[in-house]
């Protein structure tokens, strides 16, 4: 095959499908709950854009409000009338305590600010994040990864220039932590559920203690809600786990799939903005295309009842998964919630990065995600790779995916995989 022009033909090597009877995947077209390749053949989608379509792909509403936006001119350079009510109704994530905003383009760039401001308020540098944990592509926090080096398990606790790891669901580790290198500390930046880790959740009495040592020792706590913002509900889902952030970044959800992300804080946290020490920079922040995509998304879930058919679609499918692969014999469990959830051929929910590491089985995943892709069924390609539901997510989907699990449990089975 000649060489592409882009390299792999995706600008983001995460979104990059392997051939599959050596045919290429490529989308020609994406509505609801389903892909359309080039070919035509229609997929029921569990990547939904990496959790940006929580509502569905091309949600009518977004889609009006974006054209709209369009239309008025995408672009005018000064201070645009959608950007403060945009902005209005993000804040109702942050409830009483996180009411500032300031709007990014992505989520890698949210999270960079928000270190930023944290600085800025502490005056110290040092940023600390969990093994395992995922916060954008900028250099200087693509350290940890999961299958990264630095996230073996080692006598000397790994920093590089301003980031250092701690490990999750590890107490000890923690109060470490905070004992060597607290006078340092500007901020803990932590996702509410490891995503790229197979959707690991710390406890709450983990995300608790985190919070009172990050307190008594003037330390900020980030909450990285990149993934799983909107997920459990207009509210913040570290503080439904028992985090208390200083500042919250998002991306993903709250733009339906336009390419936007923000920075949620508290006044105090954000007083470093207001009083200009932290600037804020970006040509396309806030621009009206990307606000207004915003603002149609959070005016589609200000009714809360529009949750309540995405969590039982999500509890049903988890549990006919897992009983699928029962039916064949074969211990498997879900972590993470019913929105957005990872798979394990286990009877025991991994807790740690290690237990994780211990029970991932890329060889049994690539047979699962291979069987599902021929029968019409389509996820992320990682063995740690998770699936998403979306509001759009009907009857017809859950009867296509119920089948394809079924012949992949079937499959497995007769694989001879060791599991
Ligand atoms: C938790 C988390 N933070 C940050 C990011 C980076 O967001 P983006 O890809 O929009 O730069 C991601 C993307 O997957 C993420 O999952």
């Amino acid at each position: 095959m000649a060489a592409l022009t882009v390299p792999f033909g995706v600008s983001s090597r995460a979104r990059a499908l392997p051939e599959l009877d050596g045919k290429r995947f490529t989308v020609a077209s994406s509505k609801g709950a389903r892909l359309i390749d080039t070919e035509g053949r229609s997929y029921v989608d569990y990547g939904m854009a990496m959790g940006a379509t929580l509502l569905g792909h091309a949600h009518p509403a977004v889609v009006e409000a974006c054209t709209r936006a369009l239309a008025n001119g995408p672009m005018p350079g000064f201070p645009n009338d959608i950007e403060e009510p945009a902005g209005t109704a993000l804040a109702r994530i942050g409830g009483a305590r996180l009411t500032r905003a300031t709007f990014a383009t992505t989520g890698t760039e949210a999270v960079h600010l928000a270190c930023r401001i944290a600085r800025g308020a502490t005056g110290r540098r040092l940023i600390a994040k969990p093994v395992g944990g995922y916060d954008g592509w900028f250099d200087p926090l693509r350290f940890g990864l999961v299958e990264s080096p630095e996230a073996e398990r080692t006598n000397n606790r790994p920093v590089k220039e301003d980031t250092t790891l701690f490990r999750v669901n590890e107490i000890d580790d923690v109060d470490q932590l905070f004992d060597e290198l607290g006078s340092d500390l500007a901020a803990i930046l932590v996702e509410p559920m490891l995503g790229n880790t197979g959707c690991l959740v710390p406890d709450r009495s983990f995300f608790e203690h985190l919070t009172k040592r990050a307190q008594e020792n003037g330390t900020l706590i980030i909450a990285d809600e990149v993934m799983v913002g909107l997920r459990r509900g207009v509210k913040l889902v570290s503080e439904d786990l028992g985090l208390t952030p200083d500042l919250a970044t998002f991306g993903k959800a709250i733009g339906s799939g336009v390419p936007v992300a923000a920075v949620l804080g508290t006044p105090k946290a954000f007083e470093v903005v207001d009083n200009g020490q932290v600037s804020t920079y970006g040509t396309y922040h806030g621009n009206p295309l990307v606000a207004s995509a915003v603002l149609a998304t959070m005016k589609v879930l200000e009714d809360e009842s529009a949750y309540s058919p995405l969590f039982d679609w999500g509890a049903k499918l988890r549990a006919e998964i897992t009983a699928a692969f029962a039916s064949e014999g074969i211990a498997a469990t879900t972590t993470g919630f019913d929105s957005v959830f990872s798979l394990w051929f286990t009877n025991q929910r991994p807790r740690t990065y290690d237990e994780a590491q211990a029970k991932v089985n890329p060889e049994a995943m690539k047979l699962v995600s291979d069987t599902l892709r021929r029968n019409g069924v389509i996820g992320l390609p990682t063995v740690w790779g998770r699936f998403f539901v979306s509001l759009s997510h009907g009857d017809a989907e859950m009867d296509i995916t119920i089948r394809a699990f079924r012949e992949a449990a079937h499959e497995l089975a007769r694989s001879g995989i060791k599991l």
